[in-house]
């Protein structure tokens, strides 16, 4: 039996503006995207001798061929025609699912990258980003990492400088949004606060945190936040504590926060968690 490790690090969205609906049914976006440090742990047995299992640390993941890393794998076997002999995921979840931090993307990603590093990388990570296309639309941008601009569907990616450091906070709220009925309500909405990408693109050239802060915007925000308040609860604790802006990320629900430095992440983080058990620090990355 051979053992991979791998994390899977969580996204946010910086900007997530909904550019229209199309034939297929998908949404175009243009959305500026940030890994960050919050991530998953997998690891990945092959060669067990015995069928395909999954597992996970937490309740409510599928432990099928539905779950995203399963069919990750499935499609990377396929594709090199590759036999694992037995393949048994373990996921360790660190990411809260239904948040908009894109963790079971991270997750089919990061069996991607796991897998063509063990096969002696048949695929460059932007092959690997694009046949990740096949499993879900943020998998791409998983892969990939760092700081981009995704289009299309979200798996057209443009890499932009890398945001700078700084300390973040993420809260997740106690309720999710399903992302399709969130799509389907904002084709009824009219969009008043657009992001301003190229404002945005430009602040991370600078590298000037307080502008990129300035700059977070998501068309989804107002759409949860008016049918739920604990989203504009979280923000105003966030501004009590100094945060330079907070915005939801994706479709919901957890909230982020730009923090001025780790002591007042940290501080808020602890506030938040009498409220709120999903509360986390993290990093750009
Ligand atoms: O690609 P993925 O399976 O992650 O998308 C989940 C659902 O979110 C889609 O079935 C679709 O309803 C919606 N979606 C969309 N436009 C996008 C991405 C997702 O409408 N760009």
């Amino acid at each position: 039996m051979i053992c991979l490790t791998q994390n899977a690090y969580a996204k946010l969205n910086l900007t997530l503006d909904v550019c229209g609906k199309r034939a297929d049914g998908y949404h175009d976006l243009q959305s500026v995207m940030q890994t960050v440090s919050l991530c998953d742990e997998i690891q990945i047995e092959i060669e067990t001798g015995n069928g395909w299992a999954l597992q996970c640390d937490v309740d409510g993941i599928p432990e099928d061929e539905h779950n995203l890393a399963w069919k990750a794998a499935k499609l990377f076997c396929e594709s090199i025609k590759c036999d694992p002999h037995g393949l048994t995921i373990k996921i360790k979840k660190n990411i809260p699912s239904g948040a908009g931090m894109g963790g079971g993307s991270a997750d089919a990603a990061a069996v991607l990258l796991a897998l063509n590093r063990h096969y002696g990388s048949p695929y460059t990570v932007e092959e690997l980003a694009d046949l990740g296309a096949k499993v879900g639309s943020d998998v791409p941008f998983c892969t990939l990492g760092g700081t981009a601009m995704a289009e299309g569907r979200g798996e057209i990616l443009r890499k932009l400088p890398n945001m700078p450091h700084c300390s973040l906070v993420i809260c997740k709220p106690e309720f999710s949004v399903s992302t399709p009925v969130l799509f389907r309500k904002l084709d009824d909405a009219v969009i008043l606060n657009r992001p301003d990408n190229a404002a945005m693109e430009c602040a991370l050239i600078e590298g000037n945190i307080g502008s990129i802060a300035a700059n977070l915007a998501n068309v989804f925000d107002p759409v949860v936040s008016e049918d739920h308040p604990e989203i504009c609860e979280i923000k105003s604790v966030l501004a009590e504590f100094g945060a330079l802006n907070s915005q939801m990320t994706g479709s919901g629900s957890a909230v982020f926060a730009i923090m001025p430095d780790k002591q007042t992440a940290q501080a808020v983080c602890e506030r938040l968690r009498k409220t709120y058990p999903h509360a986390f620090t993290a990093e750009p990355i």
